[in-house]
C-alpha cells in the first residue's frame, strides 16, 4: 500500500511536470503562431491610444512633413487654384508670402473666404499647418 501510493505520487508529479512542459509548449507554439500570422504592420488613428504611443511615434515619425500635409489636404484646392486659392508652384505665393507666414497661418487657421478653416485638416497641429504653409510659399515662382 505504501508503495503503491509512493508510485501514485511520483507518476503524479511526473504528470504534472509533463503538463506543465506541454503547456509550456503549446504556449511557445501559440506564441509563434501569433507571430505568423500578425499583420505586418498596424494602421493606427492619430489619437487611438489602443495603439501605443511608441507605435502611433513609430509609425508616423510624430509630426506630418509639410509636404506630407500639403499633398493629403491641401493640394486637393491648392494645386490647381480652386475657388480662387493661390495656386502651387505660381507667383500666386510670390503675392501670399508678403503677408509672412504668421499672418498666413492665423487665416489659415480660421479660415478666409472660399479657404475653410484649417483647410479642412482638423487633425492637423499648428505646426503642421505651418510646415504646409511654408512648403507652398516655398513653390512661389
Ligand atoms: C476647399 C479648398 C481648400 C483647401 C482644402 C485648402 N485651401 Fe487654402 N485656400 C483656399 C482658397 C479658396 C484660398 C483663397 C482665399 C482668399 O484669399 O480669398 C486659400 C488661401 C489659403 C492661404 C492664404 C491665406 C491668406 O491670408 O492670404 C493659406 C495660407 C492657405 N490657403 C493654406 C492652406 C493650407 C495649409 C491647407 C491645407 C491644410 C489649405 N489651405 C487647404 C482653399 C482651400
Amino acid at each position: 500500500m505504501k508503495l503503491t501510493a509512493k508510485i501514485a505520487s511520483v507518476l503524479s508529479i511526473l504528470g504534472l511536470s509533463v503538463a506543465l512542459s506541454a503547456s509550456v509548449g503549446a504556449t511557445t507554439a501559440d506564441e509563434k503562431i501569433i507571430e505568423r500570422i500578425k499583420p505586418a504592420s498596424n494602421v493606427c488613428v492619430e489619437g487611438d491610444d489602443s495603439c501605443g504611443g511608441a507605435v502611433v511615434a513609430a509609425a508616423t515619425g510624430g509630426a506630418r512633413s509639410g509636404e506630407e500635409v500639403y499633398t493629403t489636404t491641401c493640394a486637393a484646392c491648392h494645386a490647381i487654384g480652386v475657388a480662387g486659392a493661390p495656386k502651387f508652384g505660381t507667383s500666386d505665393w510670390t503675392e501670399r508670402n508678403a503677408k509672412g507666414i504668421d499672418a498666413l497661418l492665423k487665416t489659415a487657421i480660421s479660415g478666409i473666404n472660399a479657404m475653410p478653416p484649417r483647410g479642412t485638416c482638423m487633425a492637423c497641429s499648428d505646426d503642421e499647418l505651418k510646415g504646409a504653409i511654408q512648403h507652398m510659399m516655398d513653390s512661389a515662382q
